[in-house]
């Protein structure tokens, strides 16, 4: 019998005692060896719950146990998660964990402590929910060198896009329905702005490039910005507004790495990837594309990959599963002006015609697009591939001229 702790009884938590509890048996002939919950850590009472006696308020209670050895991390947030992890780990008890924010933030520390301890530290589910990514990455891939990984990361914001883009709805009601559906984080600023899409491809870059990237090295935009307006233009272009997740690797080393809504064109293999699926592309020098594709949130779906990380972990209470990147640096991650991209513009002025072709003396040849129903003074092109930071001098030099810049969208070149 294996004796296990899990941290956190939310949407994750809940799945994963229920996945535990529901396929117990089968559970048991992989692992051989049944795997017992013996307690469950959360701040709340759930009285009705038949494993109601398993559940205490105290992390003590978990982290004193001889017993105990592998610990489930689902609280979420990086306190008092970080603080519980290091110590389960320090204290040779192996650790599962979904919480991304924690993964990207302190990864390679962990991961370290896990190493010296000669434990396991596994987070299979931080990144596309039931999808599998990290151990495909970090094994079977493991022969390549990656050219780039480029995703849609976040189920909530994939949601809300693919309900503007299919039915017209509203931002505020997609996201109230992707809340109710369990999809969000608890706060879903991080899903719209960005951030959990930005921890997510922050993990796959350390994985894929050996050295930790933090979430402030990287360039983050959300959706917040994108209107039916841009959506409607990116169906004039030929494709689709998905929010990205990207890093490769320049010639000297550096990674260029952001996340922000993309033009996705419509034969990409990613812009067909709607609701709350997500989907990720790896690009291996020996492989070529490989796409996982798959639900990126969820109870059940994240709760499978936590399951199996457990399931990893008590076939493995003697041996470490290799999983391993070294600590990042300032310089390791390039300025994202000096990425080239060609930029959907969208702006407004009293003379669009002109304005149009000051665009195209200052840019080259712009394509201009179209839609019905554009507001009076509308204009919106599609510049040619150039530096990030040319582009926006010369999108300064256009507002100059009595242009009101009214949004951009990087085309992706996937
Ligand atoms: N809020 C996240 C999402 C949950 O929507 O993708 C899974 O990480």
């Amino acid at each position: 019998m294996v004796e296990i702790a899990v941290m956190g009884y939310g949407t994750v938590g809940s799945g994963v005692v229920e996945v535990l509890t529901t396929h117990n048996s089968s559970i048991t002939k992989r692992t051989n060896e049944q795997i017992h919950i013996k307690y469950i850590l959360d701040l709340r009472e759930f009285p009705d719950s038949p494993l109601a006696e398993r559940f205490t308020k105290s992390f003590e209670d978990i982290i004193q146990d001889p017993e105990i050895k592998i610990v489930v991390e689902v609280m979420g947030g990086l306190h008092p998660a970080y603080d519980y992890v290091k110590r389960c780990l320090e204290d040779g008890k192996s650790v599962v964990t979904s919480n991304k924010e924690l993964v990207a933030a302190k990864g390679a520390e962990l991961l370290r402590i896990a190493q010296e301890n000669n434990v396991n530290f596994l987070f299979e589910a931080s990144v596309g929910g039931g999808i599998p990514i990290i151990r495909p990455m970090s094994q079977c891939l493991a022969a390549n060198d990656v050219i780039e990984v480029a995703g849609i990361l976040n189920g909530t914001t994939n949601f809300i896009l693919t309900k503007m883009i299919r039915e017209g709805m509203s931002f505020e009601d997609a996201l109230a329905l992707a809340q109710k559906l369990g999809y969000a984080e608890r706060n879903p600023a991080a899903d719209i702005e960005g951030h959990d899409s930005c921890r997510k491809i922050c993990i796959l870059a350390s994985i894929a490039y050996g050295k930790h990237v933090y979430p402030e090295q990287v360039h983050t935009e959300g959706i917040t910005r994108i209107t039916l307006a841009d959506v409607e233009y990116a169906e004039s272009w030929g494709g689709v507004i998905k929010l990205i997740g990207q890093v490769s690797r320049q010639e000297d080393g550096r990674l260029q790495i952001l996340v922000c809504p993309m033009f996705i064109p419509r034969d990409s293999q990613l812009a067909n990837v709607d609701d709350v699926f997500n989907g990720i592309m790896v690009r291996g020098d020996a492989t070529g594309d490989v796409v996982f594709y798959g639900k990126g949130a969820g109870k059940l779906p994240t709760a499978s990959a936590v399951v199996a990380d457990v399931i990893d972990c008590a076939k493995h209470l003697n041996a470490r599963k290799y999983l391993y990147w070294e600590e990042g640096g300032k310089e390791y991650v390039a300025d994202y002006l000096d990425r080239e991209t060609a930029m959907y513009v969208r702006l407004k002025g009293e003379q669009p015609e002109a304005l149009f072709k000051q665009a195209e003396e200052l840019f080259g040849q712009v394509s201009r697009l179209l839609r019905k129903g554009a507001e009076e003074g509308e204009l919106a092109f599609v510049t040619p591939v150039q530096p990030e930071r040319q582009i926006i001098e010369r999108l300064g030099l256009l507002e100059k001229q009595g242009a009101q810049l009214l949004n951009t969208v990087r085309i992706s070149d996937f």
